[in-house]
């Protein structure tokens, strides 16, 4: 994220706050793209950020101009009010201008805060979200969908779900143009869906069957609670489930239109470009996914397969080499079988955890390509390499390697033999 020079650096930065989350990210990659200089954080961010922590907030907040304000876990929490308040005192007082608070429909406690914050900050504007469409596929729902059988306890009430795109959007606009000051948008899609027909979209865009089951409250909060949600997280996922969701938000609002001139985006249009990526795929095991990727790219040269193995933000390095991407992973492939047109990549051993594979390799081939500026020179190698490979979302995000180039060099003959 971009920061202001050494010196005496003028006060124009776009503070994001929760900037790693589902919103906070794309607001931030938005304003960067406008070429707004943004400081986004979270309390893992290098300058930490912890709402329960007022120590870490003015360091955030110097030469600070516009803020946005994504809280977590939730404004509805027990005792937000007085942080929220103490925090938009702060932000009045070092001069924020403009300050975009998100918040939740239906929810009283999040209304007292919108109320704190427009009391202290008359020209700042809350976005008062419905549920995300990206609970789905970013959220707590993700796991469910992708093993075929989404379990909440949520009945035939109906939600108009609001793709988190319109919200930052909506908050960028409000962030960098005048009109938004004091507006109060209430942001929701522009079609009503149980959760069980939002699922039944999802599975439609996917062409696989995806069950929607509904359960009791007490169930739900007992798997969450299972899985490691603290307290506060029980309290609120039953508040959200059995207060929030009994038919009060069962109506469509105007707030994208009002903001930015345009209508909201459909659920539909969101699942079907989820679906083409693959997110709610039923995820496969890491080790499974690097003997595909080696079997498949290296062995066969099928780099076709490579998009669906690894992640959108797939990262590899080695000593003095990086490449990013799937079309980066291709260039480098089809490097190594150009160079050894018999290449063949087997594995010695692989070991693996839920989100990390250390595989050990032995790559054998004759050299009949062209090799790093190295005229083929038609001898057999055989190399040994160690690969550590990192997953998310089921997919290869970055990979680290240690190829033995020195050994590689010798059996070339463009390099002396080590005594
Ligand atoms: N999901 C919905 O359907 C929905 C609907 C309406 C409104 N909302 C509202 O949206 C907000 C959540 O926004 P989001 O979905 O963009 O977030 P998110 O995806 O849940 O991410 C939470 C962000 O907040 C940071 N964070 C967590 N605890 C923090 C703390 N104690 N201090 C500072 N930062 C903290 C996280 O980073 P670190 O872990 O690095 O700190 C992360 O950047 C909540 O206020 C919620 O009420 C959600």
């Amino acid at each position: 994220m971009q920061e202001p020079r050494e010196g005496n650096p003028p006060r124009d930065l776009t503070l994001i706050l929760g900037a790693t989350g589902k919103t906070g990210r794309r607001v931030a990659a938005r304003l960067q793209a406008l070429g707004v200089p943004v400081r986004g954080v979270s309390r893992s961010s290098d300058l930490p950020f912890d709402w329960n922590d007022d120590t870490t907030w003015a360091a955030a907040l110097d030469g600070v101009r516009h803020v946005y304000v994504s809280y977590s876990p939730d404004l509805a929490a027990p005792g937000v009010q007085p942080i929220i308040a103490s925090f938009a005192h702060m932000a009045r007082d070092v001069g924020v201008e403009r300050l975009v608070l998100l918040s939740g429909r239906g929810e009283e406690g999040a209304q007292r805060c919108e109320d704190t914050v427009l009391d202290i900050g008359p020209r700042w504007t809350v976005v008062r979200a419905s549920w995300f469409n990206q609970n789905f596929s970013e959220g707590h729902f993700l796991p469910g969908i992708q093993q075929g059988t989404l379990a909440l306890p949520a009945g035939d009430v109906r939600e108009p779900f609001i793709d988190v795109d319109d919200i930052a959007d909506v908050a960028v606009a409000a962030l960098t143009s005048d009109g938004h000051e004091g507006q109060i948008y209430e942001v929701t899609g522009p079609r009503l869906l149980t959760f069980a027909e939002a699922v039944a979209e999802i599975g439609a865009a996917t062409g696989r069957p995806i069950e929607y089951r509904r359960i009791p409250t007490q169930d739900y909060v007992a798997a969450a609670t299972a899985e490691g949600a603290p307290g506060e997280i029980a309290d609120l996922l039953r508040f959200l489930f059995d207060t929030v969701l009994d038919g009060r938000n069962e109506s469509v609002e105007d707030g994208v239109q009002r903001a930015l001139g345009r209508p909201p985006r459909d659920f539909r249009d969101y699942a079907q470009q989820l679906a083409a990526t693959g997110v709610w795929d039923q995820p496969r095991s890491p080790e499974a996914v690097v003997r595909r990727l080696i079997d498949e790219a290296f062995n066969q040269g099928r780099t076709e397969v490579i998009p669906e193995l690894v992640h959108a933000d797939y990262v590899y390095r080695s000593p003095g080499e990086q490449v990013d991407g799937a079309t980066g992973l291709q260039a480098l492939v089809t490097g190594y079988r150009t160079a050894f047109p018999d290449l063949h990549v087997r594995i010695d051993e692989l070991v693996a955890t839920d989100d990390t594979t250390v595989t050990s390799l032995t790559l054998t081939g004759t050299h009949r390509g062209d090799l790093l500026g190295i005229a083929p020179t038609g001898k057999p190698v055989e190399v040994h390499a160690m690969v550590r490979s990192r997953f998310r979302d089921g997919r290869i995000a970055d990979e680290w390697e240690l190829l033995d180039m020195q050994s590689l060099l010798e059996q070339l003959g463009v390099m002396e033999l080590s005594s």
